[in-house]
């Protein structure tokens, strides 16, 4: 099959679909892969050593798209992509079609093939495309949140860990997932005192169980975080209901019983949030003050760590990819429920559910496309 990895001209998206080590194993596998220039200069990568690993860089966008039976990228087409995409050809990438009509109706009218990143579903429903982004988000929100509680950034000025002699700063955490669990990691490794809350029992036994000591857990109710949140110095939403908004947690009335300078992180953000006051930031200007607490509420964390971001990424996709590339999209599908789950729209076609009702459009279910 012949590849195409265009460069992403989202603003500020550094990611880039494939890495060097993904075109050598669709090499080996018999493939052809074309690489825009530059594609991976974002995430560390040059084009010399997609060339040494078997690609040929292509100088533009249209040479990519125009070349290709398959496009694998990072995030969903933009406006200046979408006539660019041929008729037939397969795009592998994140859409979060639902949230975006005039993107779905545009890959309805290029009879595009869509397999979205965001919906590949495991048997036992979880994400395995979302969950490398969230490992990363977690593990940010603690880095960023402790940068924001520095004094010139509008922080209460309190050290994370601590010194000896003097106590840490205490870390809420909201959602025991995987953003959850990986902000409770990294706050712990830097010796916060850190309290994780969630509405699953199971879920915080088992986080009883492998956290450190300076992890509690604690059922997560209006009660419980109305007494903690005048005691601590950063907060971190990572609370999901899958296919809901976001639950809101937080208040704006709850402000007042925090201290000046407390710092709050809602990564959930790109799901409505869960802090009622938080509305969605960039990394240029990544945060607000009401009420002299910071608001930190960037959208697509990931984006600012962009080599991190593209290799935990690209581990997820690339059996998929390779899945696709060695079957083709309708063999791959009918092999593997969990790539069928990705398919979104198919020639002209809503295959998936919750695209379809979004934007009140005809669903075809996806057995009649395979
Ligand atoms: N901003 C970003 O850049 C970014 C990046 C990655 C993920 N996210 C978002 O982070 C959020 C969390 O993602 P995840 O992968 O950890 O999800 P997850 O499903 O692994 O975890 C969510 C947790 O929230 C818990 N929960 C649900 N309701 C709750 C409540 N009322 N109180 C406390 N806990 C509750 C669930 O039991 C679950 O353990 C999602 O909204 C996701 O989209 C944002």
């Amino acid at each position: 099959m012949i590849i195409g990895v265009p460069k992403e001209i989202k603003n500020n998206e550094n990611r880039v679909g494939v890495t060097p080590a993904g075109v050598t194993e669709l090499v080996r596998n018999g493939h052809t892969v074309y690489v825009q220039a530059t594609a991976g200069e974002g995430s560390g990568f040059v084009d010399a050593e997609y060339e040494a690993a078997g690609a040929t860089i292509l100088p533009s966008i249209e040479e990519v798209y125009g070349i290709a039976d398959m496009i694998v990228k990072v995030k969903e087409p933009i406006e200046s992509e979408y006539n660019l995409v041929k008729d037939n050809q397969l795009l592998f990438t994140y859409f979060h079609f639902a949230s975006h009509e005039p993107l779905t109706a545009a890959m309805i009218e290029r009879n595009a093939v869509c397999l979205a990143y965001e919906t590949v579903e495991r048997a036992d429903r979880s994400l395995p495309l979302l969950v490398p982004m969230s490992e990363v988000a977690g593990r940010m929100a603690v880095q960023q949140g402790a940068k924001y509680l520095e004094k010139p950034l509008k922080g209460r000025g309190i050290l994370l860990g601590g010194v000896p002699g003097v106590r840490p700063a205490k870390v809420l955490i909201l959602g025991g997932g995987v953003v959850g669990t990986n902000a409770a990691k990294i706050a712990a490794g830097m010796g916060a005192d850190v309290t994780i809350m969630d509405t699953n029992l199971a879920r915080l036994r088992y986080l009883d169980d492998i956290m450190p000591a300076n992890v509690n857990t604690l059922m997560s109710n209006e009660y419980n975080v109305r007494q903690l949140l005048p005691t601590h110095d950063l907060i971190i939403g990572a609370v999901l209901i899958p296919g809901a908004k976001a639950p809101r947690l937080i208040t704006r009335d709850m402000l007042k019983d925090m201290r000046p300078g407390t710092v709050l992180v809602d990564v959930a953000v790109d799901q409505g949030g869960c802090i009622e006051t938080c509305k969605p930031t960039t990394h240029e200007n990544p945060t607000f003050i009401i009420d002299d607490v910071v608001h930190y509420c960037v959208a697509n964390m990931p984006g600012a760590v962009p080599y991190t971001s593209t290799q935990a990424l690209t581990n997820a996709t690339m059996p998929y990819v390779l899945m696709v590339a060695n079957k083709g999209w309708k063999q791959a599908c009918a092999d593997n429920a969990e790539l069928k789950k990705g398919l979104n729209v198919v020639n002209g076609k809503v295959v998936y559910a919750g695209v379809a009702e979004a934007f009140n459009l005809p669903y075809t279910p996806v057995e009649e496309v395979l």
